[in-house]
């Protein structure tokens, strides 16, 4: 297999597990300890914005201790050899940690938004405010004023909730509609829109390949799958089709 000119990269959770963050769905993972409708959907923050607040101050607390993997670091190089080449490798990912940009990742739609930035979404849960994001290193509260507009009460995670219209998804179709080949990396293919983009890749004629610990839900829908921890497959993968394997 040769470098693909252009290429649509997905990444979910598992491309971070061996970094030592949690996955959703597995046995152990954060949706075995938490109830997703609690601590991600605009309705749980609303009821107890503070529960919300611990759950991403934890996790936000928790990015200065894991560091990118070998899979990171293969994706990023994949990207720049990609454009020295005279292509592309748009990098997507439902993960909100920093890890991919820390692994030299210059550009990372965060369709799911990102733990290190912060929202002013007004004094009143689900009220306007003035919209602005800010990067935020620090916990979040009710207390939290903007520092943009002042008010206090409408500061939250910049994150998308269950429910809520993920970021990006204009430029992701568009980049999907001119790509060569769709890679889907450690994501389990159960959360909508991002399982869609196999079906929607295939359907328009884009190689489809799935590198992941086992076949997702959606490994029937791909022309190609390795499968194995992403800090190896996905170096193994990144080699070959570069061709210095
Ligand atoms: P999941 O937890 O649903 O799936 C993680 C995938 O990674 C599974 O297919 C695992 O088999 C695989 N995996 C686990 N360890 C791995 C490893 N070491 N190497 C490679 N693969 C591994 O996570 P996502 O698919 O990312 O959304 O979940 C998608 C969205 O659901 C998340 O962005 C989050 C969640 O609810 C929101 O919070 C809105």
């Amino acid at each position: 297999m040769s470098a693909p000119p252009r290429t649509v990269i997905l990444t979910g959770a598992g491309v971070s597990a061996d970094s030592g963050v949690a996955t959703f769905r597995d046995p152990q993972g954060v949706w075995a300890q938490y109830d997703h409708r609690e601590v991600a959907t605009p309705q749980g923050f609303a009821a107890n914005p503070r529960l919300v607040h611990e759950f991403y101050n934890a996790r936000r607390r928790g990015l200065p201790e894991v560091a990118p993997n070998l899979a990171h670091e293969a994706i990023a190089r994949f990207q720049a050899e990609a454009a020295a080449r005279g292509g592309s490798a748009i990098l997507v990912t439902q993960n909100v940690d920093d890890l991919h940009e820390r692994a030299g990742s210059e550009q990372v739609w965060h369709m799911h938004g990102e733990l290190a930035k912060a929202r002013c979404d007004g004094p009143e849960p689900g009220t306007p405010g003035c919209g602005a994001i800010h990067p935020w290193t620090d916990d979040l509260g009710l207390e939290t004023a903007c520092p943009a507009c002042g008010a206090t009460g409408g500061m939250r995670p910049h994150v998308v909730w269950f429910g809520e219209m993920p970021m990006l998804m204009e430029e992701i179709e568009a980049a999907l509609a001119a790509a060569d080949c769709f890679v889907s990396i450690g994501t389990s293919g159960s959360v909508y829109p991002a399982a869609g983009f196999v079906h929607a890749a295939r359907a328009m004629g884009v190689k489809c390949v799935e590198l992941n610990l086992e076949p997702s839900e959606n490994a029937y829908a791909f022309d190609d799958g390795r499968y194995g921890r992403a800090s190896d497959v996905v170096p193994a993968w990144v080699r070959e089709v570069l061709g210095d394997s």
